[in-house]
């Protein structure tokens, strides 16, 4: 309808019906004003949250020197509370470290804080939020959260990738065996064994096949699986954690900073060239006519939207997310069990009488609630991923009962939320029997704040629970676990997950 025809419609109109819908409009106007004005005073009338005192300028940063803020953050919440703010540089940073706070942000105020504050290095190395955990919530996200739950992470997908699973088990079990065989009474490095055999898993599932070495053009050269898993993952979760001062000031963000730039440039350009090359392999595979179900097979045919880049993007992610947090949540409760011969009998004997002499499967996961705990106890005590990636209020909003300003990040610290005084008794030690309390529902993957929460909680906490209970399940069954001498107090961690800075080696003993 052309605006001529509206105004001559409008002209039409008998005259009380025009001044009876003008009048209509200008109460409606008033009234969404008042109601809006009313709804920001209302929350500008509110405190502001406890204020954590640093310097001028730099605000808190000294403060937050060492790698590991989600510590400080925790022994700040028993001065400050649950909630308070700091400042990083030129902005401030709203810290949440109970679970009740931190699900009032991602659940009832999410969306007003859904957006998502990258630092540079991530904002480079993630192609600028071209990734579902990292994207902001909006059609893009929507559409790529799809695809990764209907090809890879979704009930239905972890039923079609079940194989890939039992082959990676198997030749845990085989290569533990053979090890104890080979050199009997020496300690063996857990997470050389595990990683390899994930990234394995991490790789059929993302391109169908696992790989033995590649050629990769743009780097002119040949790289073994060991130098791929580095460019693909060792590095990027490195770089994932440089610092570049310019993300505390942005208003200094046109002076150049060469040596991280370069650096992170560079594990992106490598990333990008291994990620086409093993893409290249997989292309002419499709095309010589074997099809296999599995991410990029799907990827290439259905998301026909997509760019090149975006993916590579979503491909790395799978590998990535796959290779990372569930080793870690899987060496750290091998550490606990082998440092703790009583709770580890008692897994032990759980599994011997639901399962006999059977091997553990992913069918008997709900019928042993004692390794259930025991994963739900390594995810609260050794929080894999102990900050969530920082969000943004892109609007005035409240938290616990204090006004938050548009602009504020919003720092969710999950290592706080689980180990938080008031929520957990004795929150420092390492009890599984804790989630054996009739409150907790044995099958409930969120009965901690490991996994995040709401509408952006973890899409691969299932595959997580899956690789990782049916794992610790097989290693307890099949072998005695026991901490080589002075491997007790290596419970240092280092990276943006909290892997631990020492590889635990253990000492095997076949059971009979
Ligand atoms: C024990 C292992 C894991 C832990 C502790 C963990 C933890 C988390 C956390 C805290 C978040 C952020 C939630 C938020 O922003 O509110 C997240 C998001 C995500 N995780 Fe995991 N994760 C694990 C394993 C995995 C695995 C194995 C995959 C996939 C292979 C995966 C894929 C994702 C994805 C795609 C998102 C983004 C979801 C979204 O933004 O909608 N995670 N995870």
């Amino acid at each position: 309808m052309t605006m001529t025809h509206l105004m001559q419609d409008f002209q039409a109109m008998p005259f009380a019906t025009t001044v009876a819908l003008g009048g209509l409009s200008l109460l409606f106007y008033f009234l969404i004003r008042g109601f809006l004005s009313n709804r920001r005073g209302g929350l500008s009338k509110l405190p502001p949250p406890p204020v954590v005192p640093g310097l001028p300028l730099i605000g808190n940063l000294l403060q937050l020197k060492e790698k590991k803020p989600y510590k400080t953050f925790t022994r700040w919440a028993e001065i400050y509370g649950p909630i308070y703010s700091i400042r990083t540089g030129a902005s401030t940073m709203i810290v949440l470290n109970s679970a009740d706070v931190a699900k009032e942000a991602m659940v009832t105020r999410f969306s007003s804080i859904s957006t998502r504050k990258l630092s540079n290095a991530l904002k480079i190395l993630t192609f600028d939020k071209c990734m579902v955990a990292t994207s902001d919530y909006n059609e893009f996200h929507k559409m790529v959260k799809r695809h990764i739950l209907a090809n890879v992470l979704g009930a239905n997908a972890q039923k079609r990738h079940r194989c890939h699973r039992d082959t990676m088990r198997e030749n845990i079990s085989n290569r533990l065996h053979a090890y104890v065989k080979s050199c009997p009474l020496q300690a063996v490095n857990f997470r050389k064994i595990f990683e390899s055999e994930l990234f394995g898993l991490a790789l059929k599932q993302a391109l169908g096949k696992d790989v033995r070495s590649i050629y990769v053009e743009e780097l002119s050269t040949a790289l073994s699986r060991e130098e791929i898993f580095k460019v693909l993952v060792t590095d990027v979760m490195e770089g994932a954690i440089e610092v570049d001062w310019r993300d505390f000031f942005p208003y200094l963000r046109w002076i150049p900073n060469k040596s991280v730039e370069m650096k992170i440039n560079r594990m992106s350009f490598r990333r990008q060239a291994v990620m086409k090359a093993l893409i290249k392999e997989q292309k002419k595979r499709i095309a010589s006519g074997e099809e296999i179900s599995c991410y990029i097979d799907y990827l290439l045919s259905e998301a026909k939207t997509l760019t090149e880049e975006q993916i590579y993007m979503l491909l790395w992610e799978v590998i990535v997310e796959t290779s990372d947090t569930t080793l870690v949540t899987t060496e750290w409760a091998m550490y606990e069990l082998a440092k703790d011969p009583t709770r580890q009998e008692r897994l032990h004997q759980e599994i011997r009488n639901v399962c006999g002499f059977d091997k553990v499967t992913e069918e008997n996961l709900s019928q042993l609630p004692y390794l259930s705990a025991v994963f739900h106890e390594t995810l609260r005590k050794h929080s894999p991923a102990p900050i969530v990636p920082l969000r943004y209020a892109h609007e005035d909003t409240q938290l616990g009962g204090y006004y938050i300003p548009a602009g504020s990040e919003i720092a969710v610290n999950i290592y706080g939320c689980n180990t938080d005084k008031k929520q957990w008794e004795k929150p420092e030690e390492w009890m599984p029997e804790r989630f054996l309390d009739e409150k907790y529902d044995p099958m409930d993957l969120y009965k901690t704040m490991a996994f995040g929460g709401g509408k952006r909680a973890c899409a691969g906490s299932l595959q997580a629970m899956l690789i990782s209970c049916t794992a610790i399940g097989r290693l307890v069954q099949e072998f005695e676990w026991r901490l080589r001498d002075g491997e007790e107090e290596n419970v240092d961690t280092f990276g943006l997950t909290t892997h631990k800075l020492q590889p635990m080696h253990a000492i095997l003993k076949p059971r009979e």
